[in-house]
């Protein structure tokens, strides 16, 4: 079949280099794509939210599934357009409409939904504009750190954690009353602090049954021993080595089946992956976040791992028929490692030649800022290029992964050095 991957990071990347392997894709497209996605298929420039170019190009050129990577489309309804549409209904489309996408497109509206399902979260309350006095009281009622977060999409930056009231009691009023996050700041939860350590999990489900994906946990701080600015993800790992048979048998049936059920009480159909960020506490997980994705770049360290036919899955998942299949995991590590653009997250230069890659073995660069040009690639964002390895060990993975970082080479590239160390301590089983 012909396939629509609409995206242009380094996730979409390792999705068309995973869709491309699959005997049932024939052409592959991706829009808008980047060098990276270019190696795979064929890049389109066209803007994923602009619907009707989307759901023209299907038709033109006969795809017959079309997969999205990033969350935006899938909020603002492109799932919607297409079964709104006679003659788009039938193409697979995987991603959830924008009812689903509400999961993570609203914080508000995912909390109630734990609430709902008895999916352990942290306690909150939500505030709008009418409200902030409560808030404020809220706040007062609480013990520091404040961990606060803008109700809609805000590229990743609308959770801001506060270690005094006072600040706690000043980002509140910039988010509800001078639109620090704009639209997206017009409703505020204030959670409780979990304290504990992060992984994340993924899933793929029809909206009925399900397949676990691999797990990983990623690394978002910018500087070593996660200290610095937040960033996308500078790094990632999978398997989480602490995440042992019992602990994933608590996700399981804490998280992930309240999740995927309630989601078809809730009649709401979903195709597609969910992303659960977690919180381990005290043993037990807690969910921070839903995304209705792959992560990125979770995806970089998930996808090499994955053995089954991605295609094959998603076809599955599309004609609610994930039931009779299981995704197959390789035992062994991935470990990616971001190299990025000097003065990433905040200003950074843009195209400088990036060399090296000839000399990279037992592993896989995925691009995500990349451009070429003329022969050349140059870097054109600020997280330029996911080195991914896999080994028999974490040890393994990440000698190979590092070894290959430091072959490649840009002006100003910076990446942390640091990427999986903290889960070299063992023993591993203490959740
Ligand atoms: P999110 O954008 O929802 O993933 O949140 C960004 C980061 O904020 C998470 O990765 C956590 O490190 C942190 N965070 C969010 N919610 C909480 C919470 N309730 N307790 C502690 N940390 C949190
Ligand atoms: N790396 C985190 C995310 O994709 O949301």
């Amino acid at each position: 079949m012909n396939i629509l991957l609409i995206g242009g990071g380094g996730r979409e990347h390792a999705m068309a280099w995973k869709i491309g392997q699959s005997p049932l894709c024939e052409r592959l497209y991706i829009a808008p794509g980047n060098a990276g996605t270019g190696l795979c298929g064929e890049n389109i420039n066209i803007n994923p939210l602009d619907k009707e170019a989307v759901g023209s190009f299907v038709l033109e050129k006969d795809v017959q599934m079309v997969v999205v990577g990033p969350e935006e489309p899938l909020v603002k309804g492109l799932g919607d357009y297409f079964s709104g549409s006679e003659k788009l209904r039938d193409i697979l489309f995987v991603g959830p409409s924008s009812k689903g996408a509400r999961i993570e497109g609203s914080k508000s509206f995912a909390k109630e939904f734990m609430q709902r399902h008895g999916i352990p979260t942290a306690a909150y309350r939500s505030f709008t504009r009418d409200t902030v006095e409560e808030g404020v009281d809220f706040l007062k009622s609480l013990d520091p750190p404040y961990v606060l977060k803008a109700d809609g999409l805000a590229a990743g930056k609308g959770v801001i954690i506060c270690s005094s009231e006072g600040e706690a009691v000043g980002t509140l009023m910039e988010m509800l009353c001078e639109d620090k996050f704009g639209e997206a700041s017009s409703t505020v939860v204030i959670e409780e602090f979990l304290e504990g350590v992060e992984m994340s999990v993924f899933v793929i489900t029809d909206g009925r049954a399900y397949t676990m994906l691999p797990s990983a946990k990623d690394y978002k701080r910018v500087g070593e021993k996660d200290t610095g600015a937040n960033t996308g993800g500078m790094g990632a790992v999978s398997p989480v080595p602490f995440a042992g048979p019992e602990l994933m048998g608590r996700i399981e049936e804490s998280i992930i089946k309240p999740t995927v059920n309630g989601l078809y009480k809730d009649n709401i159909p979903y195709c597609g992956f969910i992303f659960f960020g977690l919180m381990i506490s005290g043993g037990m997980p807690y969910v921070i976040e839903y995304n209705v994705r792959l992560g990125d770049p979770e995806a970089e360290v998930i996808l090499p791992r994955l053995e089954s036919d991605l295609v094959e899955l998603m076809q599955a998942a599309c004609r609610g028929r994930l039931s009779e299949h299981r995704a197959i995991i390789s035992p062994r590590y991935a470990l990616t490692v971001i190299l990025a653009s000097g003065g990433y997250p905040g200003d950074y230069k843009k195209g400088f030649e990036i060399t090296g890659k000839g000399d990279v073995r037992e592993g896989t660069l995925f691009y995500s800022g990349v451009k070429s040009q003329d022969g050349r690639l140059l870097t054109s964002g600020g997280r330029v290029i996911a080195v991914t390895s896999l080994g028999g060990s974490l040890e393994e993975a990440m000698d190979r992964t590092y070894r290959n970082a430091a072959a490649v080479d840009f002006r100003g590239m910076y990446y942390r050095r640091d990427i999986g160390r903290d889960l070299l301590k063992k023993p591993y089983n203490n959740h």
